[in-house]
């Protein structure tokens, strides 16, 4: 079967332009967004065990890392080494695991800072979108950095976005900027695919007491309260950081363990909102005269 026939055996809303204004990646069938508003709520961590997830349901994945200032996706993926250039202007993204992998950090030494300002931030993610050999994608998963800034906005504007998940951590401080980002896709009319709770409570390894360290149920709760899907909670857990510290997440090493079912059973309700259009768009607003 070719790409065009592929993309027609796709629903109608689903076929590049609808979800976004943006012109398609070639290569690439759908392309989901992983936000927050809040920093260090687990979006990066989350995004790479999601690819593996869509992975593991034999989708080819791939995944963007699009955090310039602070890129994690090279070492959670445990990667070294430089992308090979293809041609002129293109470059052949890293794989492990089976995920293709692009992050600015193959590019740049781990300790130098990056000094850019935004078109220069708004220009290197452009071109790792449309300058790297996807090559044949089923998903792409773009891993963004907090807030609501350049890197969100060229997302949002410029990648045919299918939709966007949301992670959160449970306690309310995290939540008010998961509402941020909620309403700058809703606004620039990018669907929510749903929210996840990470570090949703803590088991301990010792006495199996749970503890809600960051509170529990808060992200339901918010997904409720706006009518979006609410995709399930991640507990907080030391495997889970000690396998990303070293480069072979927890999917991968563990595909039969209980967090993988988490991480894949998540990926696989996306993936099903993709493909039959169910992910949540803002409600048409109502003009009573
Ligand atoms: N469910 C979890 N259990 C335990 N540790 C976790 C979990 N999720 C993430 N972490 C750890 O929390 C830290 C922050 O995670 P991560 O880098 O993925 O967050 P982030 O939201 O991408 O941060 P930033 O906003 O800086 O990009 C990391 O050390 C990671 O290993
Ligand atoms: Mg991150």
């Amino acid at each position: 079967m070719d790409r065009e026939q592929q993309v027609s055996a796709t629903p109608p809303d689903l076929k590049g332009r609808a979800t976004s204004t943006a012109a398609g990646i070639p290569g690439v069938k759908h392309v989901i967004a992983v936000a927050s508003g809040k920093g260090g709520v687990g979006k990066s961590t989350t995004s790479c065990n999601l690819a593996l997830g869509f992975a593991a349901l034999g989708l080819k994945t791939g995944i963007l890392d699009a955090d310039i200032y602070g890129p994690s996706q090279q070492k959670l993926f445990g990667l070294r080494g430089k992308p090979r250039q293809l041609g002129p202007r293109m470059l052949e993204p890293l794989e492990r695991f089976g995920v293709k992998v692009m992050s600015i950090g193959f590019l740049v030494e781990e300790d130098s800072a990056m000094i850019w300002r935004g078109p220069m931030v708004i220009s290197a993610i452009t071109q790792m979108l449309r300058e790297v050999a996807w090559d044949d994608l089923d998903i792409l998963v773009v891993d963004l950095p907090p807030g609501t800034g350049d890197a969100q906005l060229t997302m949002a504007q410029q990648a045919p976005l299918a939709g966007a998940v949301i992670v959160s951590t449970p306690q309310d401080i995290a939540l008010i900027d998961a509402r941020r980002g909620i309403a700058m896709f809703q606004k620039v009319s990018i669907p929510i695919l749903g929210l996840i709770e990470n570090m949703s409570s803590f088991c301990c390894p010792t006495c199996n007491h749970v503890t809600p360290i960051f509170g529990h149920g808060g992200a339901r709760s918010e997904a409720e309260r706006r009518g979006i899907p609410y995709l399930g909670e991640i507990p907080l857990d030391i495997q889970i950081r000690q396998t990303s510290d070293e480069g072979r997440p927890i999917v991968a090493v563990a595909p039969d363990g209980v967090h993988a079912k988490h991480y894949v059973k998540i990926a696989h309700e996306i993936w099903t909102a993709i493909v039959t259009g169910a992910a949540h768009r803002p409600p048409p607003r109502i003009v009573i005269e």
